[in-house]
């Protein structure tokens, strides 16, 4: 039987916790994709856990918890920009991620969004062409002395005008 995803909103309380699966998780499953140094200033952005709680907080970010225990968080910028979907690696690959990012689509649907923008690392793209996001663009972000690739990928949306018949 599939193991039972459940979500709620992020609380205040939340962001040292999130601050650290955010670490574990790009630590784990992006050295695949990323050099060393690369991977440490991408886990370095959730350092600043003021600067991290804020970001957190100003955006409509959802947690995924696996018997009571937080598996991951994604969090929705404005209507229309799936800005972070993180899983912690003990919980990989058991569709934390894929009920994150539904949750996420819904949410955007709700906020009237036609389509569902991410800027994709790497080590995602798998996953994001899996749930049919398109690629856009190639993009570089500078994060101190490193330079790291990603994608813009973005996802056309139902609408509820082509859901009413
Ligand atoms: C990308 C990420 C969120 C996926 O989370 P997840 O919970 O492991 O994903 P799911 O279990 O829901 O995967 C669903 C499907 O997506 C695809 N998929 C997931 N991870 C994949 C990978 N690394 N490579 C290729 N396909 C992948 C598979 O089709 C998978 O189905 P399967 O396991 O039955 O084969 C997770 O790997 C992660 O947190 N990565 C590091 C941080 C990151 O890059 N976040 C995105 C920033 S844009």
């Amino acid at each position: 039987m599939a193991e039972k995803i459940a979500l709620r909103p992020a609380l205040p309380a939340d962001a040292p916790a999130l601050a650290a699966l955010f670490r574990a998780s790009v630590e784990a499953l992006a050295q695949e994709d990323y050099g060393e140094a690369q991977v440490a200033a991408w886990a370095a952005r959730a350092d600043d856990q003021a600067a991290f709680a804020r970001k957190l907080a100003g955006e409509l970010t959802i947690v995924a918890l696996i018997g009571g225990e937080i598996a991951g968080f994604a969090s929705l910028k404005g209507a229309d920009c799936l800005d972070m979907v993180y899983v912690h690696p003990a919980f990989a690959r058991r569709g934390v991620g894929t009920v994150l990012c539904a949750a996420m689509e819904k949410l955007a649907g709700a906020r009237k969004a036609a389509t569902l923008t991410a800027d994709v690392s790497d080590c995602a793209q798998g996953f994001f062409a899996a749930r049919k996001y398109a690629p856009q663009k190639r993009n570089m972000v500078f994060l101190g002395d490193e330079v790291l690739g990603n994608t813009t990928m973005t996802k056309k949306l139902a609408t509820a005008n082509e859901n009413t018949p």
